[in-house]
């Protein structure tokens, strides 16, 4: 009698072991199937990098008196001489702080390479490792690898000005208006 309980537990035993790995592979199964779903659905979302345009108004020549503005949404200077214009980024080129506009009166005088005479009334300096650019956006202090470069200006039909920070450009650059 004794034996046939004994027998009886063992088959319960096994029963509920086959079972518990049955639910067990029916669970990786059904996790395998749902992996597999979202990654389908992960491919119907590609990865994309939204950036802001390179190209954008920054408003009608009237909107910008005479000397440097700084355009603080865009990163960058515009610079107004009677009717002519440039662009300047404000992007230190060392690594990536936003540089300052540094304005100077009476101009501050200085020797350039050639040994000329320069005056200019105003500056970039970089408040994070001192980077210092002169008028023209080329550097002469600080850590920073390059100029601050200038950008393409361009006239849109409805007049308003365009910057694009995708073409650099010469600083003999105007943009006539
Ligand atoms: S980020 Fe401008 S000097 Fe370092």
């Amino acid at each position: 009698m004794a034996d046939n309980n004994k027998e009886g537990r063992d088959i319960q035993t096994q029963i509920s072991r086959r079972r518990f790995l049955s639910y067990l592979s029916g669970l990786f199964i059904a996790g395998g199937f749902l992996l597999q779903g979202f990654a389908a659905l992960k491919s119907l979302f590609p990865r994309v990098l939204y950036e802001p345009p390179t190209k954008f108004k920054v408003g009608m020549p009237s909107d910008f008196p005479e000397g440097v503005r700084f355009l603080p949404e865009h990163r960058l200077f515009i610079i107004r001489n009677d009717d002519r214009f440039h662009c300047i980024s404000a992007i230190c080129t060392h690594l990536g702080c936003t540089v300052n506009l540094a304005q100077y009166s009476p101009p501050k005088e200085y020797e350039s390479h050639s040994g000329t005479a320069v005056s200019e009334t105003y500056e970039f300096h970089c408040p994070c490792h001192g980077s210092k650019y002169r008028e023209n956006g080329n550097v002469y202090a600080g850590p920073a690898p390059k100029p601050l470069p200038w950008y393409r200006m361009y006239t849109a039909p409805d007049g308003q000005m365009v910057v694009d920070t995708n073409t650099h450009v010469d600083h003999d650059f105007r943009l006539k208006v």
